[in-house]
């Protein structure tokens, strides 16, 4: 992390990690379940930590755990408890910013192994003009549209489609504009950049990172499990 970054804004990350997790099962909030022997948020926060234009971190806990996340974290990471919904996690989490804070990233802490690169990839692209930024990649599988019984309705063709990362980022005014153009009435988007297209905002992508892939199911922390096992010592924050 810096104080103020090369293009002389302060960029802060957004981490709503207040989720149950259910379908990972498991009896801990995802974002606790660990990883090499360190929770997923852990990870998380470091990857932020190391990238070069983050300056601010501010962190959405389980209400019942802020104490204890906190105190996993460190005194440079700000832990707040999280509301009932992501999107009130998110909403709650922005209000805690820095007063000079101009672009914020939204990262899930389920993304434990996103590079660092990535992130400033992100933050940069957001520093250079773009009001909004997220990072996708093609899709291995074709996607079908389908209607409420399961029966196919079509096939978009797979060129056009992307599977969407985080961190996505964005001007803070941009941001907060979608949030608090959302109080009340709370509409079906999974991403935050969702809320900001309603907006009319132009939204632009970059390369998303395979290793940005977010642990989801039991087979996903496998994965993650065998990816961490490769990485070298001092990445992935063992201490040998
Ligand atoms: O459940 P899902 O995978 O969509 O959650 C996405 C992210 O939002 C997770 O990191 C989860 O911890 C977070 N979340 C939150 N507050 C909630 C619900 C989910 O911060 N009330």
């Amino acid at each position: 992390m810096t104080a103020v970054n090369e293009a002389g804004a302060r960029v802060a990350v957004v981490v709503p990690a207040a989720g149950r997790g259910e379908r990972l099962g498991g009896g801990v909030p995802k974002a606790l379940r660990p990883l090499g022997g360190r929770p997923m948020l852990v990870h998380a926060v470091q990857a932020l930590s190391a990238a070069e234009l983050v300056s601010q971190i501010v962190v959405a806990a389980p209400p019942t755990l802020v104490e204890v996340v906190s105190r996993l974290l460190g005194p440079d990471v700000r832990v707040l408890p999280g509301g009932a919904e992501r999107v009130d996690s998110v909403r709650g989490a922005l209000r805690a910013l820095d007063d000079d804070i101009r672009v914020v990233l939204v990262h899930d802490a389920a993304r434990p192994l996103t590079p660092p690169s990535l992130v400033d990839a992100v933050a940069r692209a957001v520093l250079g003009g773009h009001p909004a930024v997220i990072p996708v990649l093609p899709l291995a599988d074709t996607v079908k549209e389908v209607d409420a019984d399961g029966r196919v309705l079509r096939t978009p063709p797979r060129g056009g489609l992307r599977a969407v990362q985080t961190p996505q980022g964005f001007r803070r005014e941009v941001l907060e504009a979608a949030y608090a153009s959302q109080d009340g009435d709370l509409p079906a988007v999974t991403d935050d950049a969702g809320l900001v297209e309603r907006l009319g905002v132009p939204v632009a992508t970059i390369p998303g990172a395979d290793e940005a892939f977010k642990v989801t199911r039991a087979a996903d922390l496998l994965f993650a499990e065998a990816l961490l096992a490769r990485r070298p010592l001092a990445e992935s924050g063992r201490s040998s």
